[in-house]
């Protein structure tokens, strides 16, 4: 193998730049060239590309977002669109491609081995934390530390005026960033979608939490779940109890900054590793961390599976915020 290429692709996170430079500089490291595509697939159709040298990347490894730009491409999904990319891939001489992404993206790359016959490897990077064969994905820490940052920041003013208030946060239909950072917040409760909701019981905890005393409380809510989003929760809650409630929607906030050192340590071991199966010859594949130890996969299980949300943090913050 003497070129690869490397993408970025679907939602952006941190840790996209550190995985980046990890590829580019491993890669250069053994002796392979590098191009990196703009805008994920749709760059890839457009031949939108250039090379990357061990300089390209130099000074990336602390910034938020990706300098190769990301993009949803619903083109790239029709058997037209992955015909041009393929034109494209043949075209440039690219022998072998790492797609940095989340599951959507890694559906991408899963067809493009096995229809079109070219080496890919998927390195799980989203800040919802939804993707099977990996403990944790790239994006997660640093979204779940701003998260926090947010529920704190409201603990002091929720505090001070005695109210309610309903946090929602990112993660499409997992409720991975909510548990994380609502456990780490010490929430009042925690509402997202791989439990049931019922309004009722939360109504009947926060007036117990009341009656003793407890004068403010935050709920933190996923964006997925199936009682509606903060708005909608925060109204029926009011209907029933009547309290005075602010709503803040985290939103975006969640994707942006800078990568925690965590996040900046895993992109480096996935990017490095990444780097290492595609140039020995494994093809399909995604690689991810479990138990600390770097986990080879297919690609299609990560799409195919759910990955499980662990119900005992759940049932944690329920105990100790009762
Ligand atoms: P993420 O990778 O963050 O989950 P998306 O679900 O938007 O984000 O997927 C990113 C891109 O991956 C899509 O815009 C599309 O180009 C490609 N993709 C998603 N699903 C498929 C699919 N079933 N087949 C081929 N490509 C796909
Ligand atoms: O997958 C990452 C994510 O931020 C989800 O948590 C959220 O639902 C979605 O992307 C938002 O997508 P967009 O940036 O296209 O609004």
């Amino acid at each position: 193998m003497r070129k690869i290429a490397i993408l970025t692709s679907g939602g952006d996170c941190p840790g996209m730049n550190a995985c980046i430079r990890a590829v580019v500089r491993k890669a250069i490291y053994q002796g392979l060239k590098v191009v990196g595509v703009r805008r994920g697939f749709a760059g890839l159709i457009e031949r939108d590309i250039s090379l990357l040298e061990a300089t390209s990347v130099s000074g990336i490894i602390h910034r938020g977002g990706t300098i190769l730009k990301t993009a949803r491409s619903p083109l790239f999904k029709t058997k037209k669109g992955q015909k041009m990319a393929f034109e494209s891939i043949k075209k440039l001489g690219i022998e072998g491609i790492i797609v940095i992404g989340g599951d959507g993206s890694f559906r991408g790359a899963y067809e493009l081995n096995k229809n079109w016959n070219i080496p890919t490897v998927g390195i799980p990077a989203t800040i919802d934390n939804d993707i099977a064969g990996t403990d944790f994905t790239i994006g997660f820490d640093t979204a779940i530390n701003t998260a926090l940052e947010g529920i704190d920041r409201i603990r002091d003013t929720a505090t001070s005026h005695q109210r309610l208030f309903i946090i929602e946060m990112m993660g499409r239909k997992s409720g991975f960033i909510t548990l994380w950072s609502g456990l780490a917040g010490g929430v009042e409760e925690i509402i997202i979608p791989e439990v049931k909701t019922d309004i009722d019981e939360i109504c009947q905890r926060l007036e117990k939490g009341r009656n003793r005393g407890k004068n403010s409380s935050i709920i933190a809510v996923a964006e997925g779940d199936e009682a509606g989003g903060a708005f909608e929760i925060g109204e029926k809650i009011r209907k029933k109890i009547g309290y005075e409630i602010r709503v803040v929607i985290l939103g975006h906030l969640q994707r942006g900054g800078s990568p925690t050192a965590m996040d900046r340590i895993l992109a480096t071991r996935l990017g490095s590793a990444a780097t290492d199966i595609l140039i020995r010859g494994e093809r399909g594949k995604m690689v991810g961390l479990v138990a600390n130890q770097i986990k080879i996969s297919p690609l299609c299980n990560a799409s195919e599976r759910k990955k499980e949300i662990n119900l005992n943090l759940y049932k944690l913050s329920e105990i100790l915020s009762s």
